[in-house]
């Protein structure tokens, strides 16, 4: 199957040459928000008895646990006349609000207002489908507001919980100025590993089925950068997967020599509006024999923090860039506009979704000829920086010699 763009391309003629000037479609980015489960983070945070704030698909929730530790999730903005939710307390598991003192069910329900004769016992706010997977809280985003599916798309880990396996890591970074889209992109993306991340991708498959959008890579570090983002002289299997439009489990292995790191990395978003979003991502490591928990967790921090280096690599270039809805690609871009339709099924209604977003689709990246390339950069790369380390420790042993003298 071919990867090559398949949408007309606004073009305008030089009259120097006549031949067209390729200009950048930038379109706009959704007026609404995907469809699907967002994870919010680990759902200990949500269990301290106190009402949380999260200002997501363009308005603001209260998020709050109840006696049993059921997450609930409302709309932050009471009906009453607009109070915070998230500012207000919890009260016998329900929310109080800081103005009134109105409280509200998880269900979205009133269950009282302290100061009032009779309660408005119809009056109902919008409660957000939630669920704890995966030690994480989620909740489910729909425009047309339809509950969720039964059959729900984001696995559950068998190793979550495990003596064998540390807890999660967890960390946030609100990106400014993007729409969520830009990190999907990545999913194909294999010539940014090189650049962006300092890595060779000797291997790049992607396969999109249904809600799932996969990327198989094998790569290893770039021997002539010293601060590869987390892999080193290592070499990397990593399996990457978008269980609907926000939430990707990476479960990956690397290797130093024969010794084996096994982590699975959550990578997730969620839209604050068309404009910003909150990046999470957290880690987990597989015990390795020999380590302790602590020894093992605090291995799992040293790689989330290899992982944040790499998210800034990527959080940089999306601040400069321009979003475009008509790249120019070449056969080794990968399958940009197959994974953007792929995304455009969290997007549209669920009656409009067609087959050809969720049909399977297979495209492996041939990647002989970039690590060719590549190949003889590193070596010009590292054939400089012998140069110039030897330069200057004859220029140091010059000065040195001079300075005895
Ligand atoms: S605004 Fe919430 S109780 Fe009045
Ligand atoms: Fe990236």
């Amino acid at each position: 199957m071919s990867a090559t763009p398949e949408t007309a391309t606004p073009e305008t003629a030089t009259p120097e040459t006549g031949t067209p000037i390729r200009e950048i479609d930038t379109g706009a980015p959704p007026s609404r928000f995907a469809r699907g489960w967002h994870c919010l983070g680990l759902v200990d945070e949500f269990t301290d008895g106190k009402p949380h704030s999260v200002q997501a698909f363009g308005t603001k929730l209260v998020v709050w646990a109840d006696q049993d530790d059921n997450i609930n999730i409302l709309d932050a903005y009471c009906r009453h006349m607009g109070g915070d939710l998230s500012q207000g307390s919890i009260k016998d598991g329900n929310v109080a609000c800081p103005f009134h003192g109105w409280l509200w069910k998880g269900n979205g329900r009133c269950a009282g207002v302290p100061y009032a004769k009779r309660n408005p016992k119809l009056a109902k706010t919008r409660a957000w489908p939630t669920m704890v997977r995966n030690g994480q809280v989620f909740v489910y985003n729909d425009p047309e507001r339809n509950p969720p599916p039964s059959d729900c798309v984001i696995p559950e880990l068998d190793e979550v919980g495990t003596q064998e396996w540390t807890g999660w890591t967890w960390n946030r970074i609100v990106i400014e100025g993007s729409n969520c889209r830009e990190i999907i992109d990545n999913v194909v993306d294999m010539a940014h590993f090189y650049y962006v991340h300092y890595a060779l991708p000797d291997y790049f498959k992607n396969v999109f089925e249904g809600e799932i959008a996969a990327q198989y890579m094998n790569s290893h570090g770039r021997p002539d950068v010293s601060f590869g983002t987390n892999y080193g002289d290592s070499r990397l299997e990593s399996v990457a997967a978008y269980y609907g439009p926000a939430y990707m489990l990476n479960p990956m292995v690397q290797y130093y020599g024969d010794f084996a790191i096994e982590t699975i990395l959550t990578n997730c978003h969620y839209p604050i509006d068309a404009n910003s979003f909150v990046l999470m991502y957290g880690v987990m490591a597989k015990v390795p024999e020999g380590l302790t928990t602590e020894q093992a967790q605090s291995m799992a921090q040293k790689i989330t923090a290899g992982v944040e280096v790499g998210f800034l690599q990527d959080v940089e270039i999306w601040k400069n860039k321009t979003r475009i809805d008509n790249p120019l690609l070449v056969e080794e871009d990968g399958p940009v506009y197959q994974l953007r339709r792929w995304y455009e099924q969290f997007y549209v209604d669920s009656a409009d979704v067609t087959e050809e977003m969720t049909q399977r689709f297979e495209y492996e990246i041939d990647t002989s000829k970039a690590l060719e390339s590549w190949g003889v950069e590193i070596q010009e790369n590292l054939h400089r920086q012998e140069t110039e380390a030897a330069e200057a420790a004859a220029a140091a042993g010059a000065a040195s010699e001079k300075a005895e003298v």
